[in-house]
């Protein structure tokens, strides 16, 4: 019997322990539990907060923004106002000028402008001032213009060879192409447009005259074509024709010494024709040995010479040479093309003096110009350089009147 009382009590005194062993257990993980239970509430609320705060975060970034975006178009409209403010400057400043300064060289009623992008650009300023315009004009008489800078240039196309020379006839605004260095014929162009889109010389007429043009120097004006004949061992002639009925209206010989030409660079070039308002011009080497260029003017209806003076300019290494205003501008460069320049000038009425006139570089190009042919009512220069045909804006300044 006593042995199974001792196993009785055992097993009664384990079985009390195993309850302790397992309600200690149960506590303890009760007691996990809760504590996890309260991280997770703790966790809850954190993110909520978070949530909460990243919401009024992005609530600030919105408003900051609206601000911006505010102060931003403010100050576009105020970018704006200064940019009215400063055209209308401008426009005050050009009133004042042309008070003060007169603009000949420049016939209203004539004033023919291409449709280009130039000309458009012009359009805007010039309408409001045209009734002061008029009205300066019919009090100015003498050009009193210089060339100030050379401001844009424009590759207008490349047609023909690579010496040639084209114009334009600021009367009419059409435009004549002289391809190569002589020849009895040239192109006709409705406008410097038309000349721009066509093909090649496809849309123009080809005028074919009853004898040759010699060298790149001819000039058109109001429907009259002026250019140099020169055939074998006679004389050099100073030809006009009429474009209009295709007829040689007058003719007169100018007499020169040998074979020589006016620009050392040009040698086809043996005598250049300019013509404008104030009348004919003719830029030519009065012999072989005289060492620059002389001048001629002359009346465009008769032909006849009315006066002649010596530039003082060198024909060694000219390449061109143009008129403004009654004065000569003669454009340089060297046997291996680079820079063109006008380095001398010459006013016939003596109202430029050199200091004044401005060393003028033409943009960097690779070839050399055959010819420069001023246009008085746009200001700008047609060029010929290695078959490009390019347009020269120029930026005038007053002469100073002594
Ligand atoms: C220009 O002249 C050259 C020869 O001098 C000739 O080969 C060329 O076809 C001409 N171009 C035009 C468009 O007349
Ligand atoms: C000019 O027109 C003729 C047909 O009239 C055409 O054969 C030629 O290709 C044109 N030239 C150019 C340069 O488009
Ligand atoms: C040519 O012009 C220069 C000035 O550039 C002058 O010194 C020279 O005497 C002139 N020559 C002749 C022959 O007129």
């Amino acid at each position: 019997m006593k042995p199974v009382l001792v196993l009785l009590v055992s097993m009664a005194w384990t079985f009390t322990g195993a309850q302790h062993y397992y309600q200690g257990l149960m506590d303890y993980l009760e007691n996990r539990l809760l504590a996890i239970e309260d991280r997770m509430q703790l966790w809850h609320e954190q993110s909520h907060r978070y949530h909460t705060e990243l919401l009024d975060f992005k609530k600030l970034t919105a408003e900051t923004m609206d601000g911006l975006r505010q102060e931003h178009s403010m100050l576009f409209k105020d970018l704006e106002g200064a940019g009215v403010r400063v055209d209308r400057m401008e426009r005050e400043m050009d009133y004042v000028e042309s008070q003060t300064s007169p603009r000949a060289c420049v016939n209203k009623a004539d004033k023919v402008v291409e449709q280009g992008a130039w000309a458009l650009e012009e359009s805007r300023g010039e309408e409001e001032e045209e009734d002061d315009w008029e009205e300066l004009h019919s009090r100015v008489s003498d050009c009193v213009e210089i060339i100030s800078s050379i401001r844009s240039v424009k590759i207008l196309k490349r047609v023909g060879s690579p010496k040639g020379m084209w114009t334009r006839d600021p009367k009419s605004s059409k435009v004549y192409v002289f391809n190569g260095t002589a020849g009895d014929s040239f192109y006709q162009f409705d406008s410097v447009r038309e000349f721009s889109r066509s093909p090649g010389v496809n849309n123009s007429r080809r005028i074919t005259l009853p004898s040759e043009w010699t060298g790149p120097g001819s000039a058109v004006y109001n429907g009259y074509l002026y250019f140099i004949q020169q055939e074998a061992d006679r004389d050099v002639q100073v030809v006009k024709y009429d474009l209009l009925s295709e007829l040689v209206t007058d003719s007169a010989m100018f007499p020169l010494e040998g074979r020589a030409s006016v620009y050392n660079l040009n040698p086809e070039t043996i005598a250049d024709l300019t013509a404008d308002d104030e009348g004919l011009w003719l830029l030519y080497a009065s012999s072989d040995s005289e060492p620059n260029i002389s001048l001629a003017k002359m009346d465009p209806a008769t032909l006849d010479i009315e006066q002649i003076w010596d530039t003082r300019c060198p024909r060694e290494n000219a390449e061109a040479a143009f008129i403004v205003c009654g004065t000569v501008y003669v454009v340089y460069n060297t046997r291996l093309a680079s820079r063109s320049r006008v380095q001398c000038v010459f006013d016939v009425n003596d109202m430029v003096i050199s200091e004044e006139a401005p060393l003028l570089y033409f943009p960097r190009r690779y070839g050399a110009h055959t010819s420069l042919k001023y246009n008085p009512e746009e200001k700008q220069l047609y060029g010929w350089d290695d078959g490009y045909q390019i347009i020269y804006r120029l930026t005038m300044k007053r002469k100073l009147l002594v």
